[in-house]
């Protein structure tokens, strides 16, 4: 059963639903947490994503702790073609996605982009990929050119957004003909109808619409007894239940909320409709 948020999180909850804190508010928060890396060693931020059997996968052993965090990028690639191609990540935290589609998935280039500076500073000091770079940018103003991207990635990022149609139409400008933004966040189960109106009503084909809920929660459940020594560990203890609540322990009510079904995680696949041009001589 949940013991209801901590304090500080119910203030956060209140802070985060009003548009002109929320940026503000989550940026402040990503920072609190990458200063207790010390050793650099959050490399992700996301929930998760484990089958019941967790096979055929190979990793190599520097990777094998943020297994779980892979498979969330794994699964919302699945079916998109990669090799070759120009992506963008928005929202790409720490990096760790960007550089593990990098090493892993032969992409052209990936561009990850961040709201945050101190995380792309961080970026820039920690990973060293010559098809990798980080910038700097906000989600609904991207940093790119027109029509430069076969694929955009967006994981776990889009819940901190003051302005998510914002974000879809800048989208819409920077895919090429025929790409592909691959999208999963969690929102309340109330919002998510007025999620998927808007990207109907986009101009980007919606491909692919699933709850996969039950993937989280079995890599929450996973990686809940591991989390919960970490920050007990790590962080003062007057962030203990805040941070609990906001890495979904067992128990807390985002955990809660995704068993009930009051919250949903959402995988999307949306396409630009036309043609895909052939990739120009360089
Ligand atoms: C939960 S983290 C997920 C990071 C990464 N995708 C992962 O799975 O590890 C959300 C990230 O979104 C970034 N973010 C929040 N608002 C943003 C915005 N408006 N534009 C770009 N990034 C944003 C935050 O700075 C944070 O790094």
């Amino acid at each position: 059963m949940s013991a209801g948020p901590s304090y500080l999180s119910r203030l956060f909850i209140t802070l985060a639903s009003l548009p002109l804190f929320k940026s503000r508010l989550w940026r402040w928060w990503y920072n609190l947490l990458a200063r207790h890396d010390k050793a650099a060693e959050l490399l992700f931020m996301n929930y998760g994503y484990a089958e019941e059997q967790d096979g055929g996968f190979v990793l190599q052993p520097a990777d094998m702790p943020y297994r779980y965090s892979i498979q969330l990028y794994r699964h919302v690639l699945e079916g998109v073609e990669v090799e070759g191609k120009d992506v963008a990540e928005v929202g790409s935290g720490r990096g760790g996605g960007a550089s593990w589609l990098a090493r892993y998935l032969k992409p052209h280039h990936v561009t990850a982009i961040d709201l945050s500076p101190e995380a792309i500073a961080f970026c820039n000091a920690h990973y060293h990929l010559q098809q990798l770079s980080f910038r700097q940018g906000s989600a609904d103003a991207l940093p790119l050119p027109a029509g430069s991207q076969d694929v955009i990635l967006n994981v776990e990022s889009s819940h901190c957004y003051p302005d998510m149609a914002a974000f879809i139409a800048e989208v819409r400008r920077v895919l090429r003909p025929g790409g592909v933004l691959a999208f999963c966040d969690l929102r309340a189960v109330t919002e998510s109808d007025a999620l998927i109106r808007l990207f109907r009503g986009s101009g980007l084909v919606l491909e692919v619409n699933r709850d996969i809920s039950a993937y989280v929660l079995r890599a929450l459940e996973r990686m809940s007894d591991e989390r919960k020594q970490a920050i007990s560990q790590r962080v003062p203890s007057w962030l203990h239940a805040a941070l609990e609540d906001f890495v979904a322990l067992k128990g807390t009510v985002l955990y809660e909320g995704l068993r009930s079904g009051d919250i949903v995680y959402m995988s999307c696949l949306l396409r630009k409709p036309g043609q895909k041009p052939e990739r120009q001589e360089e």
